[in-house]
């Protein structure tokens, strides 16, 4: 698989504090790759720092073979990084359109992103019923929907999906896992999953990487993290003693 993303002991700091440690991970080209961790491990702040939100002491970040570490945000989305923030926000005031055009902010190609706006409502019906709604007052579920379908508008080869499942009905979390695992399927999009629920996002991921306290601490195939004790112990509620 050819590496798509890879960050090379990254090391950012708040101020003083030594928030991530030498972070080296990897993303193939259209791979799912899950990064799990506990409570303040760091994990946001990874996804900040590959999307340029927050800045890196040292290291290094490669998208497609290029380093991308210097560079802004929006040349960064313009090279097809995308992400999903936190808690799936959109924006509350703007309509679903409003919503999925502002996710092509980057891009000049009018036609191109009339089409892919075409294209989002086939692959999203609800949106599309619901095109000059007030994000707002959209459904969590389709939010979340709304989150992922902007994000595919500035025509990403990657999505850093930061807890996209958070504070959703459990059956609305499934739906969400198949709906990333569809989207990877159909547009071979890669995509770099942070999820508290381990099993669901190993369930859908080939890899894996446990961060602690900003370090790498296991890293594996999903198979291989399903089946690690600290990793049951940790992260899946089971005991091994
Ligand atoms: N802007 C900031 N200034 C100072 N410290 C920060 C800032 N953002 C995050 N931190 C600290 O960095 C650490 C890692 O935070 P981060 O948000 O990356 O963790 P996380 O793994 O995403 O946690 P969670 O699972 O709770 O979302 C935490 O201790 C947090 O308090
Ligand atoms: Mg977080």
């Amino acid at each position: 698989m050819t590496t798509l993303l890879r960050l090379a002991d990254v090391n950012v700091y708040y101020g003083a504090f030594h928030v991530l440690r030498d972070v080296r991970l990897e993303v193939g080209a259209g791979e799912i790759v899950s990064l799990l961790g506990g409570n303040a491990s760091g994990k946001s702040t990874t996804m900040k720092t590959i999307l340029g939100l927050t800045r890196l002491r040292s290291g290094t970040i490669t998208f497609d073979g290029v380093p991308v570490e210097h560079r802004s945000t929006p040349a960064r989305v313009r090279a097809g990084i995308a992400s999903v923030p936190e808690a799936r926000r959109v924006f509350p005031q703007l309509t679903v359109d409003e919503n999925l055009l502002a996710g092509a902010y980057t891009r000049k190609d009018r036609a191109g992103v009339a089409e892919d706006l075409e294209r989002m409502r086939e692959h999203f019906p609800r949106l599309a019923e619901r095109r000059r709604q007030e994000a707002g007052t959209l459904s969590g579920g389709e939010q979340q929907m709304l989150a992922f379908a902007r994000a595919l508008m500035s025509r990403p080869r990657l999505i850093c999906m930061d807890e996209p499942t958070m504070g959703l009905a459990p059956r609305l979390v499934d739906q969400v896992l198949d709906e990333i695992a569809r989207l990877n399927r159909e547009l071979g999009v890669a995509v770099l999953l942070v999820e508290q629920q381990a099993e669901l996002a190993l369930s859908i991921a080939s890899r894996g990487y446990v961060l602690a306290t900003g370090e790498i601490a296991v890293q594996g195939t999903a198979d291989e993290l399903l089946r690690d004790p600290r990793i049951q112990e940790a992260y899946l509620g089971r005991s091994t003693a």
